[in-house]
């Protein structure tokens, strides 16, 4: 609660101990009388409340001007960042018709890194090891994934990984990502307020920036509008090993998307074009899914090979996250990692760099093959 004042700590009250908690990623209310958090991955209802609709909205009226920001009948909607990093949107009545409702999106102090992901499961360590190579070796790499699927997280693990002696320049809509390289350079946009003459500036416009300012590599927080085109540009003009995330559900969903975004401006590229453009720039897609049972893992990583004879993106799996059970007590999904029976087209670069991954690496383990006879 440190990052509020007293007055706005004060309004906080009856979700402070919710704030307090480091268990507790999310906490969302829905209306002054329904406060949900997200522990763990699981989303539980708690017991806290506002006194009432109007010492709630008193609360997100205070945090918005607490960041300059204003939310009433004119803006009724809130995307702010708190200064401790955390992330909160809030709808007004009458759209949101549960009441005022708000998500705060906790900011963890302890980043997660590719040994927590080991650890948790969400990543095998020769998977790990595999995606170590794709960014030593430069390849353009897209973490795809839905709401809350752990893309930021997974971009920040895969940013930390980047070579020391490159430069990296990172724009986000809101600054997220804490990239740990020595040559980091972060921009982040800015949103038009009329009031006081203050102009947009765009992601497209920071990439167009970023590209005359000597990167080495470009990552883009999130990828959710035109800028899919200049990001797309960049990676195949020779920015190799740029990366950015995108909303999408499975690997070629993230390549169709990236073209959608591409086509929203006023481009005069032709969208046979932009589709050649996407899948070629496209490499490695690291997909990440946020399972039933409250998991976060890495469902797929796969390498693009372009565009079939129809027109069709074609995706490899390289690695897939394989469900084999349920543990009946807490729930949660037992599976693995398991490689697909494919090797990369880039395996020779593998050899050349002399980097350490056998080509058996690759190779499906048999009860994973019986798996799929049996499925067949
Ligand atoms: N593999 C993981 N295992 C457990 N928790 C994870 C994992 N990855 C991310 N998380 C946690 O899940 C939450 C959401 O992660 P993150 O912000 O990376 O998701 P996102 O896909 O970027 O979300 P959004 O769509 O809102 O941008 C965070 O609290 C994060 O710490
Ligand atoms: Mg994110």
């Amino acid at each position: 609660m440190s990052v509020f004042n007293d007055a706005i700590a004060s309004l906080l009250s009856p979700i402070r101990d919710l704030l307090e908690d480091e268990g507790v990623s999310e906490v969302m209310i829905n209306g002054a009388h329904e406060v949900f958090v997200e522990k763990k991955g699981l989303v539980y209802k708690t017991e806290n409340q506002f006194p009432s609709e109007d010492a709630l909205i008193s609360a997100m009226r205070a945090i918005a001007q607490s960041v300059g920001r204003v939310i009433d009948n004119d803006n009724p909607r809130l995307d702010a960042r708190l200064p401790d990093g955390s992330r909160i949107h809030v709808v007004l009545p009458p759209m949101a018709k549960n009441g005022t409702t708000v998500a705060i999106r906790k900011f963890s102090k302890e980043k997660l890194t590719l040994n927590d992901l080991i650890a948790f499961g969400s990543v095998s360590k020769a998977a790990a090891r595999f995606l170590d190579i794709c960014i030593h070796l430069g390849k353009n790499i897209i973490v795809s994934g839905g709401t809350g699927s752990g893309k930021t997280t997974m971009l920040n693990v895969l940013g930390s990984r980047i070579p020391k002696t490159q430069r990296l320049l990172i724009i986000e809509d809101a600054a997220e990502l804490q990239v740990k390289a020595e040559h980091v350079v972060n921009f982040e946009t800015r949103k038009a307020d009329p009031t006081r003459g203050v102009e947009e500036v765009t992601i497209r416009e920071l990439v167009i920036s970023a590209m005359r300012l000597r990167p080495d590599r470009i990552i883009v927080g999130e990828v959710r509008g035109e800028e899919a085109l200049d990001l797309i540009q960049v990676m195949n003009t020779g920015h190799d090993g740029s990366m950015g995330t995108v909303h999408a559900n499975n690997p070629i969903d993230a390549c169709t998307r990236l073209e959608t975004l591409c086509l929203m401006g006023d481009t005069k590229i032709p969208p046979d074009a932009v589709r050649k453009m996407v899948a070629s720039a496209m490499q490695i897609i690291v997909q990440c899914s946020r399972y039933h049972d409250g998991g976060r893992r890495t469902s797929h990583i796969s390498e693009i090979l372009g565009i079939d004879k129809n027109g069709n993106y074609i995706s490899r799996d390289i690695f897939r996250w394989v469900q084999t059970g349920k543990d009946p007590e807490t729930g949660k999904y037992v599976g693995e990692m398991v490689p697909c029976n494919y090797v990369p087209t880039f395996f020779e670069d593998i050899v050349v760099n002399k980097l350490p991954f056998p080509k058996n690496q690759f190779i499906s383990p048999e009860w994973y093959n019986d798996l799929k006879k049996q499925a067949a």
